[in-house]
């Protein structure tokens, strides 16, 4: 047994583990496979924050079951959020009952064990290992086979306690869990020097890290502490909740070249009847004060969000209110999403909108973000902007972001990805930019 592979869905956390998992893996000796066919160990690491997405899923998982037929010997895992639901491993065992190992997000760690354990028996029964421990504790110590260079990710917390009705990340996350301060500090030194050139920290919301510390230790601390790292670096984050962003934050983003102009602040609606109903906890125009310090501290900050429609008792006055609003704000960026009922949620039990509102709001909405994105490229032309190299998947081509996040390619060759370009954008075709190094 010498080859994994490993099928990452969902958010940035999920990409992340997938890092983690890989690196137990191949400090177990096994190799990366370029496919689900070449591997010996498959592993699924999955999201279930729509219902589009679990579907996708199953689908795949599905096709493996050839693969297993072909070579029983091949061990299948599947672990991630979609494991975590409640009474899910077991129906994912009766309906796939070729999946070795079940995994839920606080037990995935133990992946190697676990697959240990398989091999040593010889009739193979799915073993699941689901742990509700709403707050497992944090290791420090598992090997992380990155494969995101010249950007490295960083958690600096787990878990989420906002229980958004219509969310099932704190179902299958656990409570709230940040990272010691200095062992976030320690980790992106040592990227820093390893040649990692941008650092990308991870929370379900930033803004409320440290708050289950009883030492004061907040977002704004850390990034202060973060601003005192010296050399050249870019720092990002995500996620940022309009409830918790702080004007200290965002002065400190403002006044610090290696901070990243550019904030996802997702604002889901527009209407404060639905916010309300969400339990998201802000108003619009709360909302609308955070854009305007934003924009007075940082007139170029590129500042990017998610919107939902169709949440349950969504009128389409509301859906005025959230058009209006992404009018207002003009994002440079939007993920659009049509409201998925997940089960276990408050918003899953009250009445839901017929299907076609849901789709006739979506598709105004995405083609209203979408002339506004447009518009917001053509600023770009003719503009100079650094841009830090990463890979691309045409020969030839790099790729890269703006300080404020937009994405540009531009001709360069492999050996130059982890490098700043001066880049002059000089074409908008189809929604992306490409440019010239100057
Ligand atoms: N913690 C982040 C985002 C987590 S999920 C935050 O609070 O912003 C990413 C996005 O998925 C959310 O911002 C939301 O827009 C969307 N989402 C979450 N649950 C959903 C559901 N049940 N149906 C449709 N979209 C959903
Ligand atoms: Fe979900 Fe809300 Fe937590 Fe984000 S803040 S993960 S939307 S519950
Ligand atoms: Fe992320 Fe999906 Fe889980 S969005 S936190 S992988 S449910």
């Amino acid at each position: 047994m010498n080859k994994f592979y490993i099928e990452t869905f969902g958010c940035q956390m999920n990409v992340h583990e997938s890092e983690k998992i890989a690196g137990i893996l191949s400090g177990r000796g096994l190799y990366a496979a370029d496919s689900a066919a070449d591997a010996d160990v498959i592993v699924f690491n999955t999201c279930c924050i729509r219902d589009t997405a679990e579907k996708k899923i199953e689908g795949f998982i599905g096709e493996l079951k050839a693969l297993k037929r072909a070579d029983p010997s091949k061990i299948i895992a599947v672990t991630g959020c979609m494991t975590q639901q409640i009474g899910r491993a077991e129906a994912l065992k009766t309906r796939f009952p070729f999946i070795d190992v079940i995994l839920g997000t606080a037990n995935q760690y133990s992946i190697a064990e676990k697959i240990d354990r398989i091999l040593a028996l010889n009739k193979r029964k799915t073993c699941i290992e689901v742990l509700s421990d709403e707050k497992p504790c944090i290791r420090e110590d598992v090997p992380i086979l990155r494969t995101s260079y010249p950007n490295a990710w960083v958690n600096i917390m787990y878990g989420c306690n906002n229980f958004c009705t219509y969310c099932i990340v704190p179902y299958v996350r656990g409570r709230e869990r940040s990272r010691n301060l200095s062992d976030i500090k320690a980790e992106i030194v040592s990227l820093l020097d390893a040649g990692y050139s941008e650092i990308t920290l991870l929370g379900q919301n930033v803004d409320s890290y440290g708050s289950d510390f009883s030492d004061g230790t907040n977002f704004y601390g850390l990034l202060k502490e973060l601003s005192t790292i010296k050399g050249k670096f870019r720092l990002r984050f995500m996620t940022s909740h309009p409830k918790d962003l702080s004007e200290d934050v965002i002065k400190i983003i403002a006044d610090t070249p290696n901070f990243c102009k550019n904030i996802h602040l997702p604002v889901q609606s527009g209407s404060d009847a639905v916010l309300k109903a969400m339990n998201r906890k802000y108003t619009r125009d709360r909302y609308f004060y955070l854009i305007d310090l934003i924009r007075r501290y940082m007139p170029e900050c590129g500042i990017t969000s998610d919107i939902m429609v169709g949440f349950p008792g969504e009128t389409e006055r509301d859906f005025a209110d959230t058009t209006d609003l992404v009018e207002r704000v003009r994002f440079q960026n939007a993920f659009t999403f049509v409201y998925s009922p997940r089960a276990g949620t408050p918003a899953a039990d009250m009445e839901q909108l017929p299907q076609a509102v849901k789709k006739d709001r979506i598709t105004r909405l995405v083609a209203l973000q979408n002339r506004i994105s447009d518009e917001i490229s053509l600023e770009y032309l003719g503009k100079t902007e650094e841009i830090l190299a990463e890979d691309s998947p045409r020969p030839g081509v790099l790729v890269g972001r703006t300080d404020s996040g937009r994405l540009v390619s531009f001709g360069g060759e492999k050996s130059e990805i982890g490098k700043f370009f001066n880049v002059k954008i000089n074409e908008n075709k189809a929604s992306a930019l490409f440019g010239e190094r100057v």
